[in-house]
């Protein structure tokens, strides 16, 4: 059947991962000694965690792996992570961190004994790779290289080709006793925690011109879950979506001329809670013959308000919209109910910069990439009046709580990873924030590079910060990757996991027990 414009822009249109985004600040100086790694093969000193960029092609299965440390014996699940760990197919190279093919990790725990192991996922773009060795389709970034015979005969040139199965290298989501790998677009992969291996997609799961979130919430106490779809196509807006036991149910669509890029929400006991930024899509540029990746039709319009936009959970529909200068966010952080207020902690960029300084070129350089603030809104429902501040003076981005006891609720700790100010480089802190102290805490190490700190309480804790943050580092110096087992109440290190190689930066993961 001939494909018709609208076919065609629905299967182009992909923004892709989003991710996560991790903080580095940039080298302002000289790199310290200690702080770079020489390439030996070339004459370029590179920053050491440019190798946290540096494709992973093998999948291993490690049984036992070393440990330093005492290994709590209650740890007896899975840490699972998902990120990007090859960068480039043959001579074709993927352009940006959030593009590369999606990796899954397992760190098994059992009596205090450690495993790895790693698998890429199976998408339509690892196939891709497998059997034509080449990048087949588009993600957000980077599409692939034009087919001159295609261009000639159908006069549309560089319109996105997506494949069946997303590269879905954003998240893990645990859901009814299902593992689902996700991007932002609204088709889960499935996959078996135990060995990695891709279970796919459901029949009849297509992306029909949205968008959706990596990063949708689940309520334990109502059974039901939270998302929102993104429609590029006109009647383009946001779509606000809760589902339970399989039954679907529109909350609000939000018409938008230009629909914002979102990449996370708040939900609090009485609203799904909306960061709606000025960076938006163009249409008229996408469908244009020399528009660029999909990343490239967005446009950051500075002079248009952020709104924050409440979402009525029970009854549906906008409850209230508040506007702010703008500002950019990839996470959300917590929100909850308050007194007649509504509390938005949100890890807030000044603007859209982040994901440019994230080119894969520009961050193997060691250039700036822009650090997010803890930044807490305060609307007051019975007026609108909003209210800001910056909760600590840390720097923090892919933001992690003890999710099953504060999500939507008062809350005090919340973790991440940051740049020390001042400091060259990427990543290379993990941060505990006390917000009813308006203090942070911190664990570094010079030359290691951590990720996304996951939090798992201790069975039987008492208080909210009981348990440990899992963490997996780049050692830059011993070209190696590990993880970090924190105490998470005072941010010291118990036990430290290595495995042989390198693993590159991903983004987000969860602990299955
Ligand atoms: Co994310």
């Amino acid at each position: 059947m001939a494909k018709t414009r609208r076919d065609l822009l629905i299967e182009g249109s992909k923004v892709a991962a989003a991710a996560a985004v991790a903080n580095a600040l940039a080298p302002t100086g000289p790199l310290g000694i200690g702080q770079t790694l020489a390439d030996p093969r070339s004459k370029i000193r590179r920053p050491g965690y440019a190798l946290g960029f540096k494709s992973l092609k093998r999948e291993t299965y490690l049984p036992r792996i070393g440990v330093d440390g005492k290994v709590p014996k209650w740890l007896t699940g899975s840490l699972l992570r998902n990120g990007p760990a090859l960068f480039e197919i043959g001579e074709e190279k993927f352009n940006h961190w959030f593009d590369g093919l999606a990796m899954l990790h397992a760190f098994s725990f059992h009596n205090g004994k450690v495993s790895y192991r790693n698998r890429f996922l199976r998408s339509s773009q690892y196939w891709a790779w497998q059997k034509e060795g080449r990048i087949k389709f588009s993600e957000l970034a980077t599409d692939p290289a034009p087919d001159p015979c295609r261009q000639i005969f159908s006069g549309v040139s560089t319109l996105p080709v997506l494949g069946r199965i997303p590269n879905a290298n954003v998240t893990i989501e645990k859901l009814a006793g299902e593992f689902r790998a996700h991007t932002e677009i609204p088709i889960p992969v499935r996959f078996n925690p135990k060995f990695l291996n891709t279970l796919g997609i459901k029949d009849g799961e297509t992306m029909q011109g949205r968008l959706g979130t990596a990063h949708p919430h689940f309520d334990p106490q109502t059974g039901e879950r939270f998302s929102y779809e993104v429609e590029l196509v006109p009647p383009s807006g946001l779509r606000i979506v809760s589902e339970k036991r399989g039954k679907r149910r529109e909350l609000a669509f939000i018409p938008q001329a230009m629909p914002g890029y979102l990449h996370s929400f708040g939900l609090t006991r009485r609203f799904v809670v909306i960061v709606s930024q000025p960076f938006n899509f163009n249409l008229a540029k996408f469908l244009s013959p020399d528009r660029g990746p999909i990343i490239t039709n967005y446009e950051w319009q500075e002079d248009q308000p952020t709104r924050l936009i409440l979402v009525d959970r029970k009854r549906g529909g906008v409850a209230r919209t508040v506007e702010t200068d703008s500002f950019f966010a990839f996470h959300h952080i917590n929100a909850y109910d308050q007194d007649g207020k509504v509390i938005v902690d949100v890890c807030a960029h000044k603007d859209a910069g982040v994901i440019d300084a994230l080119y894969l070129k520009k961050i193997r350089a060691g250039n700036k990439v822009p650090q997010a603030r803890y930044r807490r809104f305060e609307i007051k429902l019975s007026n609108g009046k909003l209210s800001q501040r910056d909760l600590i003076d840390a720097y923090i981005e892919l933001p992690q709580k003890n999710y099953d006891r504060v999500n939507g609720k008062h809350y005090r700790y919340a973790y991440g990873v940051g740049l020390r100010r001042g400091s060259s480089g990427f990543i290379d802190q993990l941060v505990k924030a006390d917000v009813k102290k308006g203090e942070s805490r911190v664990w570094r190490e010079w030359g290691v590079y951590p990720g996304e700190p996951v939090f798992v309480p201790r069975p039987g804790a008492k208080t909210e910060d009981d348990g440990v943050l899992l963490s997996v580092i780049l050692d830059g110096r011993r070209r190696k990757s590990g993880l970090l087992i924190l105490d998470a109440r005072n941010m010291e290190e118990i036990a430290r996991a290595s495995v042989p190689h390198h693993i590159p930066f991903g983004f987000h993961g969860l602990y299955a027990s």
